[in-house]
Order: structure tokens, then C-alpha cells, then sequence
């Protein structure tokens, strides 16, 4: 009896060594929407909950915070790896933006990910590289959208051609980008209204940094100046009490005047329509925004205020 619970411990612990790995083995990568429809078509068939989270690669622990929040509430998770042509406005920074395809994939293996959706520009955009049209209103005409004009025309139509393929329970997105957040919920209530749109909170470094993949162009000493933008975020949120938001976002403005980051926007926004706010009772909650140029990195952040 002794010499069988051994034997059987023995196995036991054998099968916990190897579950990463053969989890890690069972991660299918598909390129073509076709694949990837019939094997979410079996998952559904199983009743099976999935998850999707969409990315442009370069992955670092906010996309894969993301990976696991979504491995944590559903049976699969889908994740996508597509640098989106058509939510660049600036070629260069479509042609700069990190690709780093096989790192990905490795990192995703040890996570909740169980298959990777990596399609190439004609798969999702056939013969024309443009964008849909998607009625976004004020999204679309501040902050990000005025600054990159068709970006979010972009997001929308790549994010909705995602969610045609995939059907997905429920999408991921960080509030890292919480802009954009909003535009995809206002492209998901008219066109997959089924499908529920989740908000994660941003992830930084030990410092403050907000991670993103854009974080790769940097230097080091450019990251350390690149704080500047959590800093004045952290200030302002204990400024709320003292002053209105535009002489915080004045401060704010000669923090950045006197800085080696090049401010493009601040902004005080009321959290659910993103409209400015002149008084804070204007709104339930508000959110600080700001973009930046450290050397030619463009970087945005924001942050609850209350
Ligand atoms: P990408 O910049 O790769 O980001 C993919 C997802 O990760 C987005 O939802 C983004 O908000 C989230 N994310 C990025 N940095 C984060 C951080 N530090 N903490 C938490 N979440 C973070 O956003 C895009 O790609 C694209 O626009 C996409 C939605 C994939 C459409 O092309």
C-alpha cells in the first residue's frame, strides 16, 4: 500500500512539472481567420467561455496582466499579435514600432493564453488598407483623436473585423489607453452588443513608468525623464481639493515647459464622456490625461482622480 501512494505521489508530482509545458504545447497560433473561426466554433460547441485580448505584440506584463485577467474569468483565451496599419497617422512610427514576433509567442506560452491569432495585413484588410467609417463623436474630435486624426477610425474597424471573426464572451483592454477603451465600447454597443468589454487597470514599473511597447525605443536615461509624466499625474490628484482644473493644468504645462519631455496635451475629463471639466462637481469621476514627446517617443498616460 505504502510502496502504491509513493508510486502514485511520484506520478503526481511528474504531471504538476509537466502541466506548464504541455499547457505551453497545447497553445495553437493560427494566420488565417478561416482556422481560427472553426476552432472557436468547437470551443462554442463545448460551451466553453472565451476570452480575447487584442494586441499589437511587443508584449510586456500589462498585455499579459491582461492574459491572465482573462485566463482567470474564461475556459480559452484568445490572444491577437497585429501591428494595425490604419490607426497609424504617422508612417514612421508604423515602420519604428517594435516587432518582436517569436519573444511573443515564448512569453505567451507561460501564460493563460491557448491560441494566438497572427494575421498578416491581407487577411484582415484584403485588398484595401483603409479604414471603416464608425460615428464616434466628441471621441474622435480630442485628446487622441484630435492629435492622431483616423486613429481611433483605425482601432474601430481593426477591433470590430476581430470581433467578427472571434465572437468572443467578453474583450480585454487596458485603461492604460482609456480612450480608446471608450471608443470600443461605443463601436461594440452598435455592432456586438453580446460582447462585454472589460477595463484593466494600467500597469508601471517599480518607478511609475506606465509600461508600454513604445517603451522599448527608449533610452534609459530617457525613461527616468519620461517619470515626469506620473509625476505631475500624482500631483495633480493631490491638488483636487486646492485648485480647478485648468490652474492645474497650467501648473502643469510650466512643469513641462522647464522639462526635456515635450508636452502635446493635458486634460481633465469627466471619466465617462471624456468632456473637459471646468468645476469638479461637473462630474462623478474624472481622469487626468497627458501626451508627451520624450526625445522622438510619443507617450500618453492618465489617472483616476477621484
Ligand atoms: P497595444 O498597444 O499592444 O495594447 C494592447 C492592449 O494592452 C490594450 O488594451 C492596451 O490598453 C493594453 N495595455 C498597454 N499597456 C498597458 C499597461 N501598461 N497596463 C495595462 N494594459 C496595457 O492598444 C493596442 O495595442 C491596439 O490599439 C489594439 C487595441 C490591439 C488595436 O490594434
Amino acid at each position: 500500500m505504502k510502496c502504491k501512494i509513493t508510486t502514485f505521489l511520484a506520478i503526481s508530482q511528474h504531471i504538476i512539472i509537466a502541466l506548464p509545458a504541455l499547457k505551453a504545447l497545447l497553445m495553437l497560433v493560427f494566420r488565417k481567420a478561416s482556422g481560427l473561426t472553426s476552432q472557436i466554433d468547437l470551443f462554442k460547441r463545448q460551451k466553453l467561455k472565451i476570452g480575447f485580448v487584442p494586441t499589437m505584440g511587443a508584449l510586456h506584463k500589462g498585455h499579459l496582466a491582461l492574459v491572465n485577467q482573462a485566463a482567470s474569468e474564461n475556459d480559452k483565451v484568445v490572444v491577437s499579435i497585429f501591428v494595425n496599419p490604419t490607426q497609424f497617422n504617422n508612417p514612421n512610427d508604423l515602420a519604428n514600432y517594435p516587432r518582436t514576433e517569436a519573444e511573443d509567442i515564448e512569453k505567451l506560452k507561460s501564460s493563460g493564453c491557448s491560441a494566438i491569432f497572427l494575421p498578416d495585413v491581407e487577411e484582415l484588410y484584403t485588398n484595401t488598407i483603409r479604414s471603416d467609417h464608425f460615428e464616434l463623436g466628441h471621441l474622435d474630435k480630442i485628446m487622441e483623436g484630435l492629435h492622431r486624426p483616423g486613429h481611433f477610425q483605425g482601432v474601430a474597424t481593426v477591433v470590430k473585423r476581430f470581433f467578427d471573426i472571434i465572437n468572443p464572451h467578453k474583450a480585454y483592454f487596458g485603461k492604460k489607453d482609456y480612450q480608446q477603451l471608450l471608443v470600443v465600447k461605443r463601436m461594440a454597443e452598435k455592432y456586438h452588443p453580446d460582447i462585454k468589454i472589460a477595463g484593466y487597470p494600467t500597469e508601471r514599473d517599480e518607478k511609475g513608468l506606465a509600461l508600454s511597447s513604445r517603451n522599448n525605443l527608449l533610452r534609459e536615461s530617457e525613461k527616468k525623464e519620461a517619470l515626469i509624466i506620473y509625476q505631475n499625474m500624482l500631483w495633480a490628484k493631490e491638488q483636487v481639493e486646492h485648485m480647478a482644473p485648468s490652474e492645474i493644468k497650467k501648473t502643469i504645462k510650466n512643469n513641462f515647459k522647464v522639462s526635456p519631455l515635450g508636452l502635446e496635451y493635458v486634460e481633465i475629463a469627466d471619466a465617462q464622456n471624456l468632456i473637459p471639466l471646468k468645476n469638479w462637481d461637473e462630474a462623478k469621476q474624472a481622469r487626468i490625461f497627458i501626451a508627451a514627446y520624450c526625445g522622438e517617443v510619443r507617450l500618453i498616460d492618465n489617472l483616476s482622480l477621484f
